[in-house]
């Protein structure tokens, strides 16, 4: 029997298995562009999918499209230990942002299964189903409908920009049955563990090899429309207008004042859409719709610029004359990651020889909500420069190759 500080990591192996995946894409290279279920994300699901059956993984899929591949503990009585994470890219990303988590967390258990040991619980293995919201508008589908808080009725009928709701979607990729069939029991799982690019400088910043999180901050998203009055752009008169970018506009600002204006670092605030309409030179703008992302690891910080955005918009649209309409499209609350999860992590930096520190998760993850159905945590790796949803995201292999030691010793030590 190896023994069990001799987990050996095959870093070659997994860094040409993440070129492979990266050219799955929509975009030329360096950029990634994976939407759920267009052909690259089909193309990595097959990928991953024969990467496990050769590694010997018992593999499945569930009726959202969460892909799961199992090494069985000598217990498979007992809950199992998840690892995993997301392979979707975001349009002009990087090849780095969850697909290390995944690819990652497959070599991690190679590893465990090539060293001999055969830990009592079994370790699984998932690729979540869209934790980034591109395509449906919310992220972390999957994640949601496993810890159930997303109903099975409404994740059918959300819809893309293309009327494509997800029951067709998800339908004509073969993921068939209800999607009632997807949360998990309680005790499903015995702890999950993300390992996952930090998209942040600290870790970087600070020469620390690995980062062990705590808690994760949450956004809430909102979704505002102001109506005006489209026109000819050179026939109207500036006093006859209602023009909808110009609310829009103040809003924005109003956005980032709202965030920035707080006394805590840890408050984001950002107007990643703008969409005008009809989007003419020589036509004033009727329409505008702007999805707003507010983020904060403390709800309460949170929620008070929320309301302080909500009113703002209500009140610059009133003040323009037009119609304006606020919707929230999603408000998760932060999450507090499990101190033997913590622990765990901690101990496996000290067996594998690398520098930790302890942070909290600025961007989110699957972890959110895999966090409210059982103990969770996450083990960051530095990138260069915090850069992360660009194509110059970037993660040295030696960085790499360590996070996926320290997750094979933590899933090890969990699985025990
Ligand atoms: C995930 O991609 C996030 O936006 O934090
Ligand atoms: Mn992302
Ligand atoms: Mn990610």
């Amino acid at each position: 029997m190896v023994p069990k500080n001799n987990i050996s990591i095959n870093g070659q192996r997994l860094m040409g298995e993440l070129e492979q995946l990266a050219t799955y894409s929509d975009a030329p290279a360096p950029a990634v562009t994976r939407v759920l279920l267009t052909k690259p994300d089909i193309d990595a699901r097959q990928f991953f999918e024969q990467l496990c059956v050769d590694a010997g993984l018992e593999f499945r899929s569930d009726a959202s499209g969460n892909l799961f591949a199992r090494f069985a503990g000598t217990h498979p009585e007992l809950p199992a230990v998840a690892t995993g994470s997301h392979c979707d890219a975001i349009p002009h990303s990087g090849r780095y942002d969850g697909t290390v988590g995944v690819l990652g967390g497959l070599e991690a258990i190679r590893a465990l299964k090539e060293s001999g040991l055969r830990p009592r619980r079994s370790i699984e293995l998932i690729m979540f189903t869209a934790e980034e919201p591109t395509r449906y508008g919310i992220g972390c589908i999957g994640s949601r409908l496993l810890s159930g808080v997303l109903a099975a009725d409404a994740a059918d009928q959300l819809t893309d920009n293309d009327g494509t709701t997800f029951s067709e979607s998800r339908a004509t990729a073969g993921y068939a049955g209800p999607l009632t069939s997807v949360p998990l029991n309680d005790g499903s799982y015995a702890a999950f563990v993300e390992l996952h690019i930090e998209q942040g400088p600290l870790l970087e910043n600070d020469r620390v090899a690995i980062g062990v999180v705590t808690n994760i901050a949450a956004p809430a998203a909102l979704r505002v429309t102001y109506t005006g009055t489209g026109g000819h752009a050179g026939a109207v008169l500036m006093a006859d207008r209602r023009d909808a970018l110009l609310p829009a506009s103040e809003l924005a600002l109003e956005v980032a004042a709202a965030a920035r204006e707080t006394s805590s670092d840890d408050t984001v605030a950002t107007t990643g859409v703008l969409d005008v309409f009809p989007r003419a030179i020589n036509s004033i703008p009727s329409r505008t719709v702007l999805e707003i992302d507010i983020r904060d690891v403390d709800l309460e910080h949170r929620d008070q610029v929320l309301n302080r955005v909500c009113e703002t918009a209500q009140s610059i649209g009133d003040r323009y004359q037009q119609k304006t309409s606020i919707r929230t499209i999603s408000q998760d609350p932060p999450a507090s990651c499990a101190s033997e999860v913590v622990t765990a992590i901690e101990k496996s930096c000290q067996s594998v020889g690398v520098t930790r520190q302890r942070m909290i998760s600025r961007a989110y993850h699957d972890c959110l909500f895999m966090a409210l159905i059982c103990p969770s945590s996450m083990i960051f790796i530095p990138c260069r420069d915090g850069v992360s949803h660009r194509p110059d995201e970037y993660a040295k292999p030696e960085d790499i190759e360590a996070g996926v030691h320290v997750l094979a010793h933590t899933l090890n030590r969990l699985a025990e």
